[in-house]
């Protein structure tokens, strides 16, 4: 298969991680005989260094003249507090999300049974959880009308969805828990809000068509410490943008580490592929990255294509890098310095070579 690949690996350890599951895509293509072509271009801070805007029309014409994007990291501290940026790095991804209509972005969450110890969670609490969280990904209080008053003393945010923007990423949601373990929960604030009444609404009359699904629903709050007291009650999680954004953080908790969260962002056209973890500034250059799940997330770009057996190839090294303990500091049990590019080695030399990589 031929596939054109836009690398967008945008800011702080974006870069480093995007570099290890390039070599990870290289060893794919070379070991099942694929052309994978490779294209870079600048997003988030470093692209408003050398342009001005966190999205240049460059970047936005070439992710839409590829058959995927794999992106990195956005975020630069020099504007986090600067309430008054006139631009800023996050506004190139919401844009591009929005400009491929990436509707659908899902999160999987997992919790590996050779890093059970590494979870602050209690071991027989977290075992065996398998996640994947549905989060709505170009709508809601994200992409609602914003507002700032002249004298600077008053803000709004407009949190608000239609069915249409409900129905696309909930048959997703519906089809992958048929697919799975046949569960699907509506994580909202029905009892508060008039825009999770309607997710409800929408969603509990979706239910008819898939009565295999069981369906429940969660306040977001309750869900919060569900998701810490019992992980193993989810299957597919569905929910609108920001809960989706901060419950998925708090899922990585389970897994023992954000630099292991891959994710998928899918809409009618395009595709894109990313880790959800920032730009980790602090860490930008000491390669103690985690590069697993911008690795993780070339995986769900080859699923993507029904590459099952090399997404597959790519997952079995992970998770013989972890059992090994070949892992970055975030995860490492043995105190050996292991470095984000020996990581990506090692993955690398198991695509190739894998019944016969260990450590060495
Ligand atoms: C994420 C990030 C983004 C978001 C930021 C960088 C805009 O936190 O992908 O989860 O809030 O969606
Ligand atoms: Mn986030």
């Amino acid at each position: 298969m031929k596939l054109n690949i836009a690398l967008l690996p945008g800011d702080g350890i974006g870069p480093e991680v995007t570099a290890e599951s390039v070599k990870a895509l290289k060893a794919i293509a070379t070991e099942f005989e694929h052309t994978f072509i490779f294209e870079s271009a600048p997003v988030g801070a470093v692209a408003i260094d050398e342009t001005g805007s966190p999205l240049p029309e460059k970047t936005l014409e070439l992710c839409k003249n590829t058959d995927a994007v794999l992106f990195g990291a956005i975020g630069d501290p020099k504007y986090d507090n600067d309430p008054e940026a006139p631009v800023r790095p996050e506004q190139g991804l919401l844009k591009l999300r929005k400009s491929l209509g990436l509707f659908a972005n899902i999160r999987p969450v997992k919790a590996y049974d050779s890093l059970l110890d590494a979870s602050p969670l209690k071991e027989e609490k977290i075992a065996g959880t398998d996640i994947s969280i549905y989060r709505e990904l170009t709508g809601g209080i994200y992409f609602g009308e914003k507002q700032l008053s002249e004298d600077g003393n008053y803000a709004s945010d407009l949190c608000a969805y239609s069915r249409e923007e409900i129905e696309r990423i909930a048959h997703l949601a519906f089809k992958a828990a048929r697919q799975r373990d046949n569960k699907l929960t509506l994580v909202d604030k029905a009892n508060v809000l008039e825009s999770s009444r309607l997710w409800r609404k929408v969603v509990t009359e979706m239910g008819s068509q898939y009565p295999d699904v069981e369906l429940d629903f969660l306040f977001v709050d309750n869900a919060a410490m569900q998701l810490i007291l019992n992980p193993g009650q989810f299957d597919v999680i569905l929910t609108e943008n920001m809960f989706g954004d901060i419950i998925s953080d708090e899922a990585s908790v389970i897994g023992g580490s954000i630099g292991l969260l891959a994710s998928a962002s899918v809409g009618e056209q395009f595709a894109l592929f990313e880790p959800i973890h920032g730009s980790f500034p602090q860490g930008k250059g000491k390669g103690i990255a985690n590069p697993i799940a911008s690795i993780l997330s070339a995986a769900m770009m080859l699923d993507h294509f029904n590459l099952t057996e090399e997404a597959q190839r790519i997952r079995d090294a992970v998770d013989k890098s972890l059992e090994l303990d070949i892992t970055t500091p975030d995860l490492n049990k043995n105190g050996n310095r292991i470095s984000t590019r020996q990581v990506g080695d090692f993955i690398e030399d198991f695509i190739t070579n894998p019944d016969e990589t260990n450590l060495n």
